[in-house]
């Protein structure tokens, strides 16, 4: 056996979200995009193609001018990877090492506590609330001499509940100036909630918040991986230190700009999947479920300890979420028709699960 760290061996892999095959499910277990790409943005990319045997530039030029200019921020402020998640990872790594704590919500987007123990920090996972909100209070007594970072997930993955305005400010307040907190907006887009916090507006307040977007949701790039920090110039340098080289290809910093160049068009369907998440928060709803408010392109089954009993109906009948033993199944956002099969799948379970 060669060396290798027992840490890593022990470590969960991060799961993908079940692959439909050719079973005629549907896969509303990722959170992607149901709509193709745009015509605009795979035009640009098949153009691309032709110079794929180049790397790609490390500093993504045209798409960190269009972001800088999109958010009123300096280009140093700016780093990118492949995805948001190997943005967060850069985090992580560029702040904390052995012996030093993560403090994140949990249950929150998996990637955390991996990520965290894969850099040899100590994931201090923070309970949500009864409500299966941030509980920042708790969060903030967890922080000690030796916190490095803190994710705040807004709105939450998997359970699409906000962080509001308030409760950020109240928060910050208690986080030292030293520590980094991370406003992960993933889901931003989607987030219809007047009150919730704006992560951008706390990285122009404070000096130890930065924040995390993404092109795979809203802008349906998941397979291309594109993701940026928004971070105080300081960070956002050890970022592009930590990153892996040429980790962006160049098809995808082109893909972004393309989609920001398609912004309004894009946002059109932003619209419809938003209006998709209200028509089946209401019909969960009216089919007896008891489901929280999500902001983002899910919505969250609270099943508790009826989860694999309420998985394995909805998987037969072809639905295909991400459960979480004990505590739920969330449900992405797709397609009409997609959410009218869960919608019936839904409606056909039997009552008495906690969800309901
Ligand atoms: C909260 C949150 N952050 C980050 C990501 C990472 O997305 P990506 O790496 O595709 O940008 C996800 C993906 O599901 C997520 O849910």
């Amino acid at each position: 056996m060669v060396f290798q760290r027992d840490a890593i061996s022990k470590l969960p892999a991060y799961k993908q979200g079940v692959a439909p095959g050719d079973s005629g499910a549907v896969k509303l277990s990722s959170n992607e995009n149901p709509f193709a790409p745009l015509p605009s943005v795979v035009t640009v990319i098949a153009e691309a193609l032709s110079t794929i045997h180049l790397y790609p530039s490390m500093s993504a030029p045209e798409l960190t001018e269009r972001l800088a200019a999109r958010y009123d921020i300096d280009a140093e402020n700016l780093a990118f990877g492949a995805g948001s998640v190997e943005v967060a990872s850069q985090l992580i790594h560029a702040s904390a090492g052995a012996g030093d704590e993560v403090i994140f919500a949990w249950r929150s987007f998996e990637a955390y506590p991996i990520l965290v123990q894969v850099a040899g920090a100590t994931p201090i996972p923070v309970p949500l609330t009864d409500g299966d909100r941030h509980d920042l209070p708790a969060m903030a007594a967890a922080i000690t001499a030796r916190t490095r970072l803190i994710f705040v997930c807004n709105p939450n993955n998997p359970t699409g509940a906000t962080v509001t305005t308030a409760e950020m400010h109240d928060f910050l307040a208690r986080v030292p100036e030293n520590v980094l907190v991370v406003i992960d907006e993933a889901y931003v887009h989607f987030n219809r909630d007047p009150d919730s916090a704006i992560g951008l507006d706390f990285f122009k307040q404070y000096p130890n918040v930065a924040v995390l977007h993404t092109f795979s949701k809203a802008y349906g790039l998941a397979g291309l991986r594109l993701g940026y920090a928004i971070a105080p110039a300081s960070v956002a340098a050890n970022l592009r230190r930590v990153s892996v080289p040429f980790g962006v290809s160049d098809l995808a910093q082109r893909a972004g700009v393309a989609s920001l160049d398609a912004e309004h068009e894009l946002n059109l369907r932003v619209d419809i999947l938003v209006d998709e998440r209200t028509r089946v928060l209401a019909g969960l709803r009216a089919q007896g479920w008891t489901v929280a408010d999500s902001h983002a392109n899910f919505v969250w089954l609270r099943t508790g300890d009826d989860t694999d009993r309420v998985n394995a109906a909805l998987i037969e009948q072809g639905i295909l979420g991400r459960a979480f033993p004990g505590e739920g199944i969330r449900v992405s956002t797709g397609s009409i028709e997609a959410n009218d099969r869960f919608l019936a799948a839904a409606a056909s379970l039997a009552s008495g699960s906690p969800g309901q």
